[in-house]
Order: C-alpha cells, then structure tokens, then sequence
C-alpha cells in the first residue's frame, strides 16, 4: 500500500506536492478550516508514515511520543529547524529533512534590500512622498549613511551570512566583520573574525544570520545594543528569538542605535498595533526572506525528495544529523 502523508497547509508549491503524490497518498489539512491545531498534529502523527509541514509547525517532545509505529520522517520546508524538537526526533529514530542551500541567496539578497531600506529610509521616505510631505528637492532631507565604507558586522557567518557578505563586496564596504561558531580558514571574502563586542562596537551595520539555538537565543539584549554605534543600523533576516525584543524596541526609541530592518520578529505575525510598528526608524517585513519563486518552489520539491528517500530507507537529500 502507499505511504501515507500528512501535509499541514494546503498552500504548498504544486511541484513538490506532485512529486508525492505520484507515490503517496495525501491528507491535505485545508486552510479554510483556519490554521492547524496541535491536537491535529497529535492525531495525524499516530496513523501516518510522514509529515510535510512549514515553520509554523510546532513538532515538540510530547507530540513526538504519539508518534505511531509507521512513522517515520518529518520534512520542513524551511531551513530553520527551532519549531522542531530535533534531538527528541532523533531518540524516536524520526528523521528530518529541512532545506538548505535552495534558498541561501534569496535569502541573502533580502538581507541586502534590508540594509539599503533602512540606511537610505526607503519606506519613510514613500511615506512621506504619500503624504505631501515632499514639498521640494532639499539637500539633507531624507539622508542616511549608505553601504560604501562602512563595516558590516555578520552575526552568523554560514551559507546566508557569507553569501550575504560576497554581494556587499560589490557595494564596496570598507569591512567585513562576522563571530560564529568557527573561524572560517582562508575565507576568500576576506571577512575578518572578531568576538561578539568588538563586532558590535566596530559595525555601522549588525546583520544577524545565524540559526536559532539554545545558545542563540535572546543574545541581542539590552547591554549587547548599548554597545552598537548610536548611527548603527541592525538587520535580522534570522530569528525573532535571538533578540529580546524589549530591548530593540528600547533601543530605537532611545536612539541607543540609530534604525532596525527586521524580517522576523516575536510573535509572527507581530501585532499591528505593536510599537515597532509605529517607528519610522523600524522597516517590518512579514518573513519573506526565501519569498522568491524559484527558491520557495526549490524548496517544496526538496522537502518532497526528502520525505520520497525516507520512506525508501535511502539517504535523503537534506537531513538534519545531530
Ligand atoms: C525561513 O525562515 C526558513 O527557515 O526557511
Ligand atoms: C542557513 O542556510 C545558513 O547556513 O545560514
């Protein structure tokens, strides 16, 4: 018989949801009935083979010991990995698939849009286009640093953190710093290896790429953004949870540093009354990060590879190893 699949939106990229049909059957959860449930998740993992799910899919340890006997693989199509429990996978013998690599520049690329929309204050400036505040072409209205000699400061510095680091050479920064888990030998970015203040303190731009981990989490606090630049721009096209969010909102309205151009935030959505919401020096994008075509249908057809190769026992082509 067929493997049986649960897949928890019914918005997926067709590609990929083609490529397991062909194989498996489907039980498709249909957004119309609202967002998954929880007890859904807990209902589903009992009779089905796999899972096929996106970062909204919380996949904890409690969940995981529903788990029934024929299941075997939870595939996400995401490169984060936070909303699953992957170590209490791994003792369950569940496999994990995620997607890598198919959406690192995508990825990178918004980084960039990030940087230039906050320095050079793209969404405050059509605002006030917007609302007649234009009234003539005037020499310091509207002004900010820009990219070229300044010093970018990568928290992070894997696939996205160093692409993101090869496009800002066309921009011709005058620095690179990045801190991450390992000093990257003979880095052909020439990007300079620095610990965590001294990239704070030396930076006109804090760029976080790093993945959300227990040894992440929250390290963007109050003393971390006292020690940035009061001209300093902070970018994070990472993780909401790498940063107490108090603290950032303080730091902008205090001008402790100087603007913040987040894709991810605590919670998503982010309320549309919260305060950041109302700083013209805060750009908010709904986590659109990977939001290109070609990326985010790479990444519905890798998750489908992934659960395909699971089921057959075979190596999958992205799986999380801990
Ligand atoms: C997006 O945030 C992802 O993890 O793919
Ligand atoms: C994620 O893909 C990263 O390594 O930055």
């Amino acid at each position: 018989s067929k493997a049986k699949v649960f897949v928890s939106r019914d918005d997926f990229p067709a590609e990929g949801m083609n490529l397991l049909k062909e194989r498996c059957d489907l039980e498709i959860w249909p957004l119309k009935k609202g967002l998954l449930s929880r007890d859904e998740l807990v209902k589903q993992i009992k009779v089905k083979d796999a899972f096929y799910i996106a970062l909204g899919d919380k996949i904890d340890k409690e969940l995981l010991k529903s788990a029934g006997k024929n299941f075997k693989v939870i595939s996400t199509m995401s490169v984060g990995l936070d909303h699953i429990d992957v170590a209490a996978a791994k003792e369950a013998k569940i496999r994990i698939g995620y997607t890598p690599d198919v959406l690192t520049e995508a990825t990178a690329e918004l980084t960039i849009g990030l940087l230039i929309a906050t320095s050079r204050r793209l969404f405050e400036a059509n605002k006030a286009l917007r609302c007649g505040d234009w009234k003539s072409w005037s020499p310091l209205w509207m002004c900010g640093p820009g990219l070229e000699g300044s010093t970018i400061g990568i928290f992070g510095f894997g696939r996205i953190g160093q692409s993101v680091a090869k496009k800002l050479l066309a921009f011709r920064v005058s620095r690179i710093l990045y801190c991450g888990r390992k000093k990257k030998e003979g880095n052909e970015i020439g990007a300079i290896h620095t610990d965590f203040d001294c990239l704070l303190k030396e930076s006109d731009f804090v760029i976080v790429n790093c993945s959300l981990t227990p040894e992440t989490k929250c390290v963007f606090n109050k003393d971390k953004f006292s020690l940035m630049k009061p001209t300093s721009i902070f970018v994070n096209t990472a993780r909401g949870g790498v940063v107490d969010q108090e603290a950032l909102l303080e730091a902008l309205q205090n001008k402790v540093i100087a603007g913040a151009g987040l894709d991810c935030m605590n919670p998503e959505p982010i309320p549309t009354d919260h305060p950041l919401t109302k700083l013209d020096n805060c750009v908010l994008l709904p986590h659109i990060g990977s939001a290109t075509f070609g990326s985010r249908n790479a990444m519905g057809v890798l998750a489908a590879q992934n659960i395909l190769a699971a089921l057959d026992d075979r190596e999958m082509p992205a799986e999380i190893k801990v």
